[in-house]
């Protein structure tokens, strides 16, 4: 699949497929603490779909996000580039990723697309320079 650049259409089959992987991997997330369970699906601009859920630790700060654990397994897999992340949880409201997880997100993709859906399908959607505007990244060390 070529480069898309465009918005996620709600409703559409790329939507609903990244949904569903979201929701799938959520339902996988490791969050025995704070009970707050998240699931992430990547689309990468060559069309993969790469899961990631959060998965917490009996030393909390150990624990790692959603976003980032997809972000983890698609460098793994060997995809640096994305279009849009889906982000699934329980809650009434949609959220936005956590600051480390934007500056890590913001690392390959600068002009992600971000959508955040509840349980109850209700979603917000960010572009990272919504989300994290000023940033510093691989070109504020001089790299391309
Ligand atoms: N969490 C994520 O997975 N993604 C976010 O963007 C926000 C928070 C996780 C971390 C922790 O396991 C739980 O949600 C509660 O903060």
């Amino acid at each position: 699949m070529s480069a898309r650049r465009e918005e996620l259409e709600p409703g559409s089959r790329q939507h609903t497929v990244l949904l569903e992987r979201a929701r799938a991997a959520m339902e996988r997330a490791y969050a025995p603490y704070s009970g707050f369970r998240v699931g992430a699906a990547l689309l990468g601009t060559d069309g993969s779909v790469t899961e990631g859920c959060n998965v917490e630790n009996a030393a909390y700060p150990a624990g790692i996000c959603a976003e980032r654990g997809a972000i983890a397994a698609a460098i793994a897999r060997g995809i640096r580039d994305f279009t849009t992340i889906v982000i699934a949880t329980e809650a009434e409201r949609p959220t936005p990723p956590c600051g480390m997880c934007r500056q890590v997100m913001m690392e390959f993709s600068a002009d992600l697309e971000v959508v955040s859906v509840t349980r109850a399908g209700t979603s917000a959607r960010w572009t990272m320079s919504d989300l994290l505007p000023e940033a510093f990244t691989p070109t504020s060390l001089g790299r391309p």
